[in-house]
Order: C-alpha cells, then structure tokens, then sequence
C-alpha cells in the first residue's frame, strides 16, 4: 500500500484528472440520494479481504456513488446554508492533504498554522474585535461554538461558588440547534427568549428580571446570532453586548453562517456590537467559500480559551519546552489531532485577495434583494419577511406544506433544483414557507425565475 508502483501512478493520474474536471465544473449534475439497499444492488462489495482494485473502486464512485449526492455547489442549490467553495481553495485542499501535516502543535505544524493564522488576522480584523483577539480553525460551527460554551463555563466555574452548580445559558428560538445540542454536551440548561424574530437587549433584559435567583447564580453566558439559519436575522448585538457587561456574563455570537458578511461593506452596521463579544463563531466553509470542513472560533481574551482546553500528558510535555515554542491551534478548542483546516481559505485569500471575497459576498446579498423584487412581481408568491443577509422566506399562495414538500421532491427528482421548506413562527403558529438561501456568485437570475415559476 506504501509502494509507489505504476498502478499507484496512474491511479494518481486518474484521480487528479477527475478533480481538474470537477474543479472546472459550472453546474455539476445534481444528484439524488437513493436507499442503502439500492446502492449496495449497484456496487456490489467493496471491502473485501483483498481489495476490489482502484480502477474498480474509482469507477463505481464516478459511476454510481457520486451521482447520490448534492453538490453543494450547484447553482440552483439554495436549501439550509449551501456553499460554494473557491476554485483555489478546493485545488489547495488537495494540497492539505498531500502534504500530511499535523496541525496541532506548531512544533510540527509551523509553516501550515502560519498560513492559517494569516487567514484567522484577516477574519478577527472583520470582527473589529480589540488587540489581543485570536482564534483557531474547528470542524464547523458546532465545534466552535462547543469550544466556547467551554471556555465561558471553565471561566465562570473558576468562582468556587459555582463548582457544583450547572451553568445555564440564555439565547433566543432564532439560535442554531448547535447551540441546544451542544449545551447538554456540557450539562448546562438553556432558557429561550421567546422570538425568532430579532433579540433585542430588552426581551434579554426582561428575561433575565425573569430568573430565580438560583436561576440567576447559574446563568453564566448569553449567545446571540449573528445571521439565524432561518431567516438570516442579526440580534442586537449592541444592546446585548451592554446587558453582558453590566450582568458579567460572557458574550458569545454566533455568526456561523451570517460571519461572512462583515466583509460586506453594505450589510457590516447591522453587525454593531460584535467587536464586544467575548467570542464568536464563523464559519468559513458557509460565506467565505472555503471547502468542508472548516469553522473557526475567535475569543477577546485566548489565554481564557487556553486555560479551557490547553490538554496534558508525559507524551505532550515536549510542546511546553522552549524548542517547541509557538501557536498551538489545540489548546484553544476541543480538538488535539487536526488538518489545517485554514489553509485552503489562506491559500484563496493569498491568490484572489479579500477585495474579490467582499464582491462575492455582496453578490449572495444581492441575489437574495433581487429574488424579493421577483417574488414581489410573481402574483403566485409573496414575501413572508424582507430578505435579510442573504436568506428569502415566501409563500407560494393558496399551498399547503404537503405542497411544498412534494415541490421539493419533484425539483430534486428532476435534477433540476433544491429548495427546501421550513417553517416560519409567529406566535405561537408556525407557517410552512419556502426558503432561498443564497452563498454562490453564480446563481443567476433566470436561476431564481425558472425555481419560481416552478411554483406556478
Ligand atoms: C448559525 C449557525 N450556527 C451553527 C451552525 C452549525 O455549523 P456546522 O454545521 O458547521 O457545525 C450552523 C449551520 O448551519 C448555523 O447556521
């Protein structure tokens, strides 16, 4: 397997043609899922004892496999929060991997974690966040965000007076189910201000008058959004980030999503407040078009995020040595062992420059302001909200959600386009609705047009 023979040549040949093709790809076939059973009829074993060969392999993958997914790049793919990664970013992806570099520690990882750091200066100075801010690459928003609540609880339970107590944490219905999820990771309660709708300091303040105070005692972190998965809505930050300071608790944003667009120089007030978090989530590989997987949290104060997560054993205290000085991504999240996950968006950066990120994030703005002025002008269809950041929520007027649903399939079916439904609260209703969420520069409008007369 460690050989390097002709067969593994040309299989490398085969390989890196197939990527140059997908690379260069526009509109990728949209594939469909099909059931266990079905894929297994059609490629029969794959892990045997002595290996089926990688001619074979690769065959069925192109063949068969590949065809039962969704490229997250397909134009018409405006379902949850597409993506669409850089052409550079998916090329140095290959490179990531080829060159086999541990990105934990910078004893063995300096010149890759260089690169990363260089892409992280540029995403803390979006953030506007003060000197001494830093942060690291994680798997994905749920990592970091995990890697906050984290650091905020070691820091609350440094206070004696709260070691046996379990931390509570107060966000709003608009948080991401990360948020929820990752909370009963670390057995702290979440209290939801009751909106979807924007959180303003107020409906906090009110809700934190609301606590016992046992409630009180144990409320140690307030997370906000920063661009709702839903419907693209940006809390009060500003309002939120006084209430934090004044009750002494710790300030985290999640911008997974909504982060990419303080490069946007339009949309960047609406984000007023975030340099006065204690930590933030964004995630690179939804608006900053950098392959899976890569998120990234960025703390005010790292040292805090160090003393969380910095882990220890004989076989590590080699990294505490003068020798192996340097930036330790694995100290400030909860993963040791890690890709440089930075280092496609580095090299993206490095090659494009950030002016063409602000274009293209501009641009998913812009898509989701033209597809409100298409469905404005469509008698079937109206708005359900404005468009925010990048996200329309409508209504095709007169459907039910078995409508919607059955539209979805079809499109999907069709290979033609992937659009969800979700369901949009007021009150206490929820209205199933469509939804566009829009991340590729691509997209274009006879895209919008063509989905939304397929709603006629
Ligand atoms: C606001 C927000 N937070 C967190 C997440 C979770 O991120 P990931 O799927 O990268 O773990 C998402 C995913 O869509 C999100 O939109």
């Amino acid at each position: 397997m460690h050989n390097i023979d002709m067969d593994s040549v040309e299989m490398t040949l085969d390989v890196m043609k197939y990527a140059l093709n997908r690379i260069t790809m526009i509109s990728p076939e949209l594939g469909k899922p099909k059931k266990e059973e079905e894929l297994k009829a059609l490629v029969g074993e794959t892990v045997t004892a002595k290996g089926i060969g990688g001619e074979k392999a690769f065959q069925l993958f192109k063949d068969v496999l590949i065809k039962a997914t969704v490229p997250i790049d397909h134009p018409r793919h405006l379902a949850f929060v597409p993506a669409s990664p850089t052409r550079a970013a998916i090329m140095f992806d290959l490179v990531t991997s080829a060159s086999s570099i541990h990105g934990a520690y910078w004893m063995e990882g300096a010149g890759g974690i260089y690169c990363e750091n260089e892409a992280m200066k540029w995403l803390v100075s979006l953030t506007g966040m003060p000197r001494g801010a830093f942060g690291v690459f994680t798997s994905g928003g749920t990592a970091a965000n995990l890697s906050a609540m984290v650091t905020a609880r070691e820091e609350w339970r440094k206070d004696e007076n709260n070691q046996g107590e379990k931390g509570l944490i107060i966000t709003s219905i608009g948080a991401h189910s990360s948020i929820k999820s990752m909370a009963k990771v670390i057995d702290a309660d979440v209290l939801l201000v009751e909106t979807e709708d924007q959180m303003k300091g107020q409906y906090l303040e009110e809700k934190i008058k609301s606590l016992t105070p046992h409630q009180r005692k144990r409320l140690f972190a307030v997370v906000a959004t920063g661009g709702t998965t839903n419907a693209g809505i940006i809390d009060d930050l500003d309002g939120i980030a006084n209430i934090c300071q004044r009750e002494k608790l710790w300030f985290h944003i999640d911008a997974a999503y909504g982060g990419g667009a303080l490069a946007a120089d339009s949309v960047k007030h609406l984000f007023k407040g975030v340099e006065r978090c204690d930590s933030i989530t964004i995630d690179p590989h939804k608006w900053l078009f950098s392959p899976y997987d890569c998120g990234a949290i960025i703390y005010k104060n790292p040292q805090l995020a160090k003393n969380a997560h910095t882990q220890e054993g004989s076989y590590l205290d080699i990294f505490k040595d003068e020798g192996a000085h340097g930036f330790n991504p694995s100290e400030y999240q909860i993963q040791l062992t890690r890709r440089v996950r930075g280092l496609p968006l580095w090299f993206s950066l490095a090659m494009h420059g950030t002016d063409k990120y602000k274009w293209a994030v501009e641009q998913g703005i812009k898509l989701a302001k033209l597809a409100g002025k298409l469905i404005e002008e469509d008698p079937n269809v109206e708005l359900v909200r404005e468009p925010s950041l990048s996200c329309v929520l409508y209504r095709r007027k007169g459907w039910t959600p078995d409508d919607y649903r059955n539209w979805t399939y079809k499109n999907h079916r069709d290979g033609f386009a992937l659009v969800t439904p979700t369901k949009w609260r007021q009150g206490d209703s929820f209205e199933t609705v469509s939804r566009f969420c829009f991340i590729n520069p691509d997209t274009t409008e006879a895209d919008i047009k063509a989905i939304l007369d397929s709603m006629a």
